[in-house]
């Protein structure tokens, strides 16, 4: 069985992660830490051996410094905040995907493959408007992995869960490739991989559901 607590439990994604754990024949939560529950990481960090971090830009960073300090393995869902000091960090491993969604890894490897044969491109993301950051995650690393520059919109609307739309254009054609995250449940198979397998990566931090996947 893998101990694992959840930071962030009382969010909207903690509580899904919460779910699927314990959902999770292999996995048995062990702690939920959120200020909405009273309950520090520090308070949940001595029963886990894998913390699921999904809180907010400003908090993550310390969190998984926290994590790592107290030789526990964290797995980060949580988008906005600058990755680079972990790179300083050993003791555990850091395992980071800004999406989860098999769907949204696919969209973002088909977006790379394009780019190296259209002439420009631009991305349209959409969000639920309690989204913290803009661009989202996905969005940066989308164009990140792509060719040229690409241009990113961010759309905030209530109703919306997470979308985004790759746009290419070249001579008298164009290519869309879009991906919608209707339900938070969208993510939870990638989480678990990532729970199951952060333990062993040959390198930390890691950012990328795909590493997992292909
Ligand atoms: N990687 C992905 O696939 C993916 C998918 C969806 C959302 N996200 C990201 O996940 C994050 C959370 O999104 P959400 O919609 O659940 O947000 P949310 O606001 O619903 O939940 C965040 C929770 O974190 C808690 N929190 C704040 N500081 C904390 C701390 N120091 N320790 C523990 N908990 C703390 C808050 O009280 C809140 O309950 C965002 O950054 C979002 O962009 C990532």
């Amino acid at each position: 069985m893998i101990r694992v607590a959840v930071a962030g439990a009382a969010g909207r994604m903690g509580q899904a992660v919460v779910a699927a754990v314990e959902g999770a024949e292999d996995m048995q939560l062990t702690g939920r830490a959120d200020p909405a529950l009273d309950t520090t990481l520090a308070d949940v960090l001595g029963d886990a051996e894998v913390v699921v971090d999904f809180t907010q830009p400003d908090t993550a960073l310390a969190n998984a410094l926290e994590c790592v300090a107290a030789g526990v393995h964290v797995v980060i869902g949580t988008t906005g905040f600058d990755v680079e000091p972990l790179h300083a960090t050993t003791g555990a491993n850091v395992f980071i995907a800004p999406n989860f969604a098999i769907s949204a890894v696919l969209m973002m490897r088909f977006a790379a493959e394009a780019s190296k044969h259209m002439a420009k491109a631009e991305i349209i993301e959409l969000h639920h408007d309690a989204k913290l950051d803009a661009p989202s995650g996905t969005a940066a690393r989308t164009a990140q992995l792509m060719e040229g520059d690409v241009p990113i919109h961010s759309v905030r609307l209530p109703g919306l869960v997470a979308h985004q739309e790759v746009i290419f254009g070249d001579v008298g054609q164009s290519l869309t490739i879009r991906q919608d995250s209707y339900a938070r449940e969208s993510f939870m198979p990638g989480v678990l991989l990532a729970v199951r397998r952060v333990g062993e990566l040959d390198e930390s931090p890691l950012v990328g559901l795909e590493h997992l996947l292909f």
